[in-house]
């Protein structure tokens, strides 16, 4: 029997953690792609519950669970209780009497702590307004896969201080790396709010010029994250010039990839020159969720497997 473990923020994990899922991510990828069945979690269900919108998160769940052997179950917030004020405990005692891994994409970071705190199983962020981990796995992978370790590296943030933000923060503190921080003014990082446990591995700029100078990976985000919309005439203006441009591009490391969770905005936060040009990396990037997360969830419910 394993130990129960919840993924609800990055730092959640260590480094020799992230070491272990990387590689296991790859093999599992490997395995994939040479279309060889790999049932491991044979029997086993999944419950995803959103409160707010997906693409990729619904997916790259609900394809790895079943690629693993499992079943997954769909829940949202406006055709369960969970939209008419059922306690989030209680929800969470039921739904893990029924299930053996629950991923919740929701507001605040304290609905999946208090859920995780009450749940007999593990517990996955699959996006809260503090913090995105499993996109920052499937990220910090994908940097692998293309250019190695990121230990060292610097990865220059444009825009917004949001989830995406804080989580490549506390992933530079876990596996040390620095992070450029370039957001307009009264967007800062808050270190608190990004759960950091120090400033030494960001550093924040004014100019987005200066945040990507030399930086191997460039990214960015929407201007108005999800929960936020009313917000966004005022963000429009306030972020005009933090979008992601071929000149930006050209003061990075030559061989500098570029990232963008998805969805984007062409024109907004990044140019279409670059989200579509050759240093961006975003379909592997969006990829990488099955595989990444297909090795976290085995990880949560089997624990390590050595092959
Ligand atoms: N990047 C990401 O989480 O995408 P979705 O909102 O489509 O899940
Ligand atoms: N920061 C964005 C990410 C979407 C995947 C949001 O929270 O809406």
């Amino acid at each position: 029997m394993t130990s129960l473990k919840h993924y609800l923020q990055f730092k959640d994990f260590s480094r020799e953690e992230y070491d272990y899922l990387f590689a296991r991510a790859k093999w599992i990828k490997d395995k994939f792609k040479r279309y060889e069945p790999y049932h491991p979690l044979f029997d086993r269900t999944l419950v995803m519950i959103f409160e707010k919108a997906s693409t990729r998160t619904r997916l790259s769940f609900e394809a790895g669970m079943q690629q693993l052997g499992g079943s997954a179950i769909y829940l949202n917030t406006r055709d369960s209780q969970l939209g008419r004020g059922e306690p989030v405990e209680d929800a969470g005692q039921v739904i893990s009497r029924m299930s053996d891994i629950v991923m919740i994409r929701t507001f605040e970071q304290d609905i999946v702590e208090r859920f995780a705190a009450n749940s007999r199983v593990p517990v996955i962020n699959g996006l809260t307004n503090e913090y995105h981990p499993c996109q920052i796995l499937a990220d910090i992978f994908t940097f692998i896969e293309h250019r190695g370790s990121i230990q060292g590296k610097t990865v220059a943030w444009i825009g917004d201080s949001n989830n995406m933000c804080n989580t490549w923060l506390q992933a530079a503190e876990v596996l040390d790396f620095n992070v450029h921080v370039s957001t307009p003014p009264g967007y800062e990082v808050e270190p608190e709010r990004a759960g950091l446990y120090g400033t030494a591995n960001f550093e924040q700029f004014a100019d987005p010029m200066d945040a990507c100078r030399g930086a191997d990976l460039v990214t960015t985000d929407v201007w108005t994250s999800m929960g936020f919309e009313a917000e966004n005439e005022e963000r429009m203006k306030a972020f005009a010039d933090w979008c992601v441009d071929a000149e930006m591009m050209s003061v990075a490391h030559k061989d500098a990839v570029f990232m963008h969770c998805l969805p984007a905005h062409r024109g907004e936060e990044v140019t279409a020159e670059v989200i579509d040009g050759p240093q961006s990396v975003v379909w592997d990037e969006a990829e990488n969720r099955l595989h990444a997360q297909k090795a976290l969830m085995e990880y949560l419910v089997l624990g390590r497997i050595e092959n």
